[in-house]
């Protein structure tokens, strides 16, 4: 029964067909490796030219193409120059199936394929590889393109290689920071003005001057007075029992508060602490019941009144009043002489 003539088919679809026939089914699977293992024996120059006629009418007589057949007829079509014809030749020696001639030259045309620019290898070793995975046959673009990023990883796990650190530099070797304006005045300032003789006598001249002028400024305003109030409060009438001296108001007023009598009145009144004489303050001497000079031997009787010693004259009087509350005041801005009848007047003592 005669079969229907091949379609001639392209490339692709031949390697299509020949993974199908080669993954898939299993009635076709021993045919396979029957072709197979004809191929290296068609490829093959040296092999007996008697048997080979026989096969390849067979396979060219429109029968189904074996794996082996379409990958020689594809590699046929591969080629350059010669590659072209020899399908065109072969086709009418499959029409004439007696013609022996065209297997030969179909067979001369396999030891040619070798001779192309790429590796010679015959159809068993390609496709045993193909199946294995260790080299990949004929793909399409969009199968090429699902491999292509699996590929790139690999180059970039390159080991990177390891170099050296780099030797110290010896200090000579650094550069140097570059001196600046600023820098310059900066050394100029620390080095001469403030670390040698010349600076020293610039500080010290400079100090002089400011407290001068502080000086200056310090004799343009008056002193303040620092002197206690004139006038101020010892206590009540009461405090002071008759004849009583009290001297607790010297270091702080300058007066003793005496409750005395004077031409036979009984009152109490503000002797200031100063000696008549030169200006000394006397000292109230209790056991002796007077006021004693330590300068040059003046004596005050209580009352005040001069009776030994350079003194010219009695002791002052200061005014002396009771308060609005009761108390004795003292007022040190007033003084009252006995040598010209001041103590006469009222504002020099309190009647008791
Ligand atoms: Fe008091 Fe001379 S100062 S006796």
């Amino acid at each position: 029964m005669a079969e229907p003539e091949k379609k001639k088919m392209s490339v692709a679809e031949m390697v299509a067909a020949a993974r199908k026939a080669d993954s898939g089914k299993s009635a076709e699977a021993p045919s396979e490796p029957a072709a197979e293992s004809s191929a290296p024996e068609a490829a093959a120059p040296t092999a007996a030219p008697a048997a080979k006629p026989a096969a390849k009418p067979a396979a060219a007589g429109g029968a189904k193409m074996s794996v082996a057949e379409m990958l020689a007829a594809a590699r046929a079509e591969k080629a350059p120059g010669a590659a072209a014809p020899k399908p065109a030749a072969a086709k009418p020696v499959a029409a004439e199936k007696p013609a022996p001639a065209a297997k030969p030259a179909a067979a001369k045309a396999a030891p040619k394929a070798p001779a192309a620019p790429t590796a010679p290898k015959d159809t068993g070793s390609i496709l045993s590889e193909t199946r294995s995975g260790a080299k990949p046959g004929p793909m399409s673009k969009a199968e090429a393109a699902l491999k292509a990023p699996a590929a790139k990883p690999a180059a970039k796990e390159k080991p990177r290689a390891v170099v050296p650190p780099m030797p110290a530099k010896p200090d000579y070797a650094k550069p140097k920071p570059k001196v600046t304006v600023d820098e310059s005045r900066r050394n100029f300032l620390t080095d001469v003005m403030l670390g040698s003789f010349l600076g020293i006598g610039f500080v010290s001249m400079g100090v002089t001057f400011g407290l001068w002028t502080l000086g200056t400024a310090r004799f343009m305003f008056p002193n303040v007075l620092t002197e206690p109030p004139s006038k101020f409060k010892v206590g009540f009438p009461s405090n002071f029992a008759p004849g009583q001296v009290e001297t607790k108001f010297i270091p702080q007023y300058g007066v003793w508060v005496v409750n005395y009598e004077y031409n036979g009145k009984s009152e109490i009144y503000a002797l200031r602490s100063v000696c008549t004489h030169l200006g000394c303050t006397p000292n109230w001497l209790e056991g002796e019941q007077k006021f004693k000079c330590p300068c040059h031997g003046s004596g005050f009787y209580k009352d005040g009144i001069n009776f030994e010693g350079p003194a010219p004259r009695p002791l002052e009087r200061y005014a002396i009043r009771l308060a609005d509350d009761g108390q004795l005041e003292i007022d040190k801005s007033k003084i009252f002489q006995e040598e010209i009848g001041q103590w006469s007047d009222p504002a020099s003592f309190v009647a008791v």
